[in-house]
């Protein structure tokens, strides 16, 4: 198959997909790179979906979440969390970091919060294997370098929730215990299959999630899993409920390694 090939079928898949509404992306219709580069790239690929187990990545992870638990599909999927694209919009500038962050930066960043982990070092087998995977899922993509915030052209914006009815724990709840529960359990333990909701094994309160807005458009896209059809007031109160139990509180000093192993952090250093 040509360049061009891959570029419209990519292209056609997105949209189709899109225009169906809820229904999950399929592999993505590009072949793996020959060679190591395929090696590394499938390698990526593990890393995603296994984050939590695999020895590479295990010890910079501190909760029980792949990054395939929000990135679903391992990013494959056309909205909750895509990594369709993403690579396209890198180097980009970050109002969190205050400088211009690299898709490896990115990558790092989502370990020491969604992980709730520890940010592994730059140009290691984690850091190249990963960021490795998620360029190869904008094969054909122009590149259109995001100068406002270190996101792709198929990232789900926040809900503004200023348009809705002020969130309602209360309703969140009911509604959890309905479309919910059955798989992430009564307790947001989840369980072998499902991955915790909140508590200790959940993200941390410095990741996206942990704010109602992201976490409301998120859900809207994503969950039920395989059948995503939450109204946004639904989403926005039964993320209220989710958020409003414990998880980890998030301390920058925490999560990143001692300094002699951290290379140049990108963004202000704790000490
Ligand atoms: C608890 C959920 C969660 C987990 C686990 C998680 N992420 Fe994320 N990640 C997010 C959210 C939310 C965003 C913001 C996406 C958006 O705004 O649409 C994000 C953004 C990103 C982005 C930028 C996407 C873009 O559009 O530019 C990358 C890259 C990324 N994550 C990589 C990872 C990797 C690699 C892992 C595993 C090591 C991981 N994430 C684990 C929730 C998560
Ligand atoms: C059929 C089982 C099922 C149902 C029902 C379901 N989920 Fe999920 N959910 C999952 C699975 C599985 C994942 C992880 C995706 C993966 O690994 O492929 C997930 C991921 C998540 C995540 C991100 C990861 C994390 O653990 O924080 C959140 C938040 C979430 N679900 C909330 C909800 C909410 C809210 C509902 C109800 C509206 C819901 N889910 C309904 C199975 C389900």
């Amino acid at each position: 198959m040509g360049r061009g090939t891959w570029m419209a079928a990519f292209g056609l898949a997105v949209v189709t997909i899109g225009a169906t509404g809820n229904a999950r992306a399929e592999d993505p219709p590009v072949p793996y790179p020959a060679g190591q580069l395929g090696e590394v790239v499938r390698l990526g690929e593990t890393l995603v979906m296994e984050t939590n187990e695999h020895p590479l990545s295990k010890p910079y992870v501190g909760n029980a979440l792949r990054c395939t638990s929000c990135h679903l599909d391992g990013g494959k999927h056309p909205q909750a969390g895509s990594f369709l694209q993403t690579a396209a919009a890198y180097p980009a500038w970050s109002p969190r970091e205050k400088r211009v962050i690299t898709l490896e930066d990115r990558v790092l960043n989502c370990f020491m919060r969604s992980q709730n982990g520890v940010r592994p070092p730059n140009g290691s087998q984690v850091a190249v294997a990963i960021t490795t995977y998620i360029t190869w899922l904008s094969t054909g993509a122009a590149i259109e370098m995001n100068g406002k915030k270190p996101l792709g052209p198929n990232h789900v914006p926040a809900l503004d929730l200023t348009k809705h009815e002020t969130p309602d724990v209360e309703r969140g709840k009911i509604f959890y215990q309905h479309q919910c529960a059955d798989c992430h359990g009564e307790e947001g333990a989840g369980d072998i299959d499902n991955p915790p909701v909140w508590g200790e094994q959940s993200y941390n309160q410095g990741a996206g999630l942990s704010r109602v807005d992201k976490l409301a458009s998120w859900l809207k896209v994503g969950m039920p899993l395989d059948d995503a059809s939450l109204t946004a007031q639904e989403a926005i109160d039964v993320a209220a409920f989710i958020n409003s139990h414990p998880r980890p509180a998030f301390d920058l000093k925490t999560h990143l390694p001692p300094a002699e192993k951290r290379g140049e952090y990108n963004g202000a250093a704790p000490e």
